[in-house]
């Protein structure tokens, strides 16, 4: 293995690296601090791995994504969400009885204790269902705790099966209607679009159509290796913080617009568009004037540098289920105006800022009926599995230490109080 050698200050030291199973080169930095008494400097960590990991493989500038060795392409043609859960949780895919001993495990658990329906009256008609479902499953530790290493297990399950509640229950709260309960002989999906919009007097059959569209997104969304919400997860558990806080640490993180709640961010940027009569060229415009801080939402992204392989799955995706449910969408079309546009102009093609994932989800997510404030929740529904196979792999990893960055102190040096009365 090569070694990296780095001169400081007239001093050689020599630094070992390691490779990844898909080539990827790292320089371990393990003992540079010890050895030289610095440190490395890398805001917003573009350049740093914080841990090894045998869960998701990304290569941004191919645009190849894959979940355990699985092309996110084919995963998405061929499996369900909960296969893809145990993919990523357990590190295999499901054989028939796996599967359907986990799709039992997750119906079984997926109401919520009764007394957390009272929680839901306490928050304001206007809040946020984000800050709704951080907090709820910050609040099932206190039925949960975590005494054991079997308990984290078990509430790796209560976990995947309640979210969906909570989401629905979320919602169901945001317009005043009764809370629906989950049905046992529902999949996955079809059960949480059914406590969406069944009502108690009316019957309601989930259609196929939007439980597949639903079961693709989930997928898509479903990890993303050392993104801010993931790390974020790593971070909390690496103090042994209980499952519950580490993943609703993750909810908080993926809430913020230039991360999961870009997916909303790009709706109303279309809708505003749109009542702007429609030109998106005005727009591209305004995204690349240095003196605007108006950025395009749902473009760019820090791996991906050629394209997204989720906003390819996806934009073909909206456009069955649209033609599907017969539905036109003028968002649809400002959307591929603005994708053809930003992808032909220079200074996006020089920055390399292709559609993400969040371009399309949104428009597929409206046609669902989903409304825009839900379409956070919904990415945080389908990040979830990863969220807990980080958890996973981190509570299992025997070499694992807190979390702790350094930094480079950059405030005023040792300086004396002056007595109040002479400042
Ligand atoms: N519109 C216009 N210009 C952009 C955009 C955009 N969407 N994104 C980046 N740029 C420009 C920046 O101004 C910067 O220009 P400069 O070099 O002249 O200063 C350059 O491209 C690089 O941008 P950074 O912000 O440094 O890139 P970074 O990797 O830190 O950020 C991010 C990536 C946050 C995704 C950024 O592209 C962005 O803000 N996009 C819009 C929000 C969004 O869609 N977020 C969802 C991300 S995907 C996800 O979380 C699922």
């Amino acid at each position: 293995m090569s070694i990296a050698k780095l001169t400081l200050e007239g001093k050689e030291i020599e630094l070992p690296t390691y490779r990844g199973t898909e080539e990827e080169l790292g320089i371990d930095i393990g003992q540079l601090r010890g050895q030289t008494g610095a440190i490395t400097v890398d805001p917003g960590f573009g350049n740093s791995g914080s841990c090894n990991s045998e869960i998701t493989f990304i290569n941004g500038e191919q645009g190849i994504l894959r979940y355990r060795g699985y092309p996110i392409e084919e995963l998405a043609e061929n499996t369900t969400f909960p296969e893809v859960s145990y993919l990523l949780i357990y590190g295999e895919l499901p054989s028939k009885e796996q599967l359907q001993s986990f799709r039992e495990k997750l119906t079984y658990h997926s109401m919520i204790h009764e007394d957390m329906k009272k929680f839901f009256e306490g928050y304001p008609p206007t809040a946020h269902p984000m800050a709704i479902l951080s907090s709820m499953v910050s609040s099932l530790s206190t039925y949960y705790p975590e005494m054991a290493e079997e308990d984290g297990d078990l509430n790796v399950l209560r976990l995947l099966a309640k979210v969906k509640t909570i989401a629905a229950y979320a919602y169901k709260k945001s317009i005043g209607q009764p809370f629906i309960y989950p049905r046992n002989d529902l999949s996955y999906c079809a059960n949480f679009l059914h406590m969406m919009f069944a009502v108690p007097t009316e019957p309601y059959d989930v259609p196929k159509v939007l439980e597949d569209a639903l079961n693709v997104l989930l997928i898509l969304h479903a990890d993303h290796e050392q993104n801010c919400s993931t790390s974020t997860v790593r971070m909390v558990c690496s103090s042994q913080a209980d499952i519950f806080a580490s993943i609703s640490a993750g909810i908080c993180a993926l809430s913020g617009p230039l991360h999961g709640g870009a997916n909303q961010k790009v709706l109303e940027m279309l809708e505003m568009i749109q009542q702007d009569g429609g030109d998106y060229k005005k727009y591209v415009n305004l995204a690349k004037d240095k003196n605007s801080d108006f950025r395009l939402m749902g473009f760019g992204h820090r791996v991906y540098k050629n394209f997204d392989p989720r906003a390819t799955i996806l934009r073909k995706t909206a456009d069955e289920v649209l033609n599907n449910l017969g539905q036109t969408d003028p968002m649809l079309d400002i959307a591929k105006h603005l994708a053809e546009v930003a992808l032909s102009d220079e200074y996006f093609v020089e920055k390399k800022l292709y559609p993400n994932v969040d371009f399309y989800s949104g428009i597929l997510y409206r046609a669902m009926g989903i409304p825009t404030d839900m379409f956070t929740v919904m990415f945080a529904l389908g990040r979830l599995p990863g969220w807990l196979a980080h958890w996973k792999e981190l509570r299992d990893d025997p070499h694992s230490r807190i979390y702790r960055p350094r930094q480079i102190y950059t405030g005023a040096t040792q300086r004396e109080i002056v007595p109040i009365e002479k400042r």
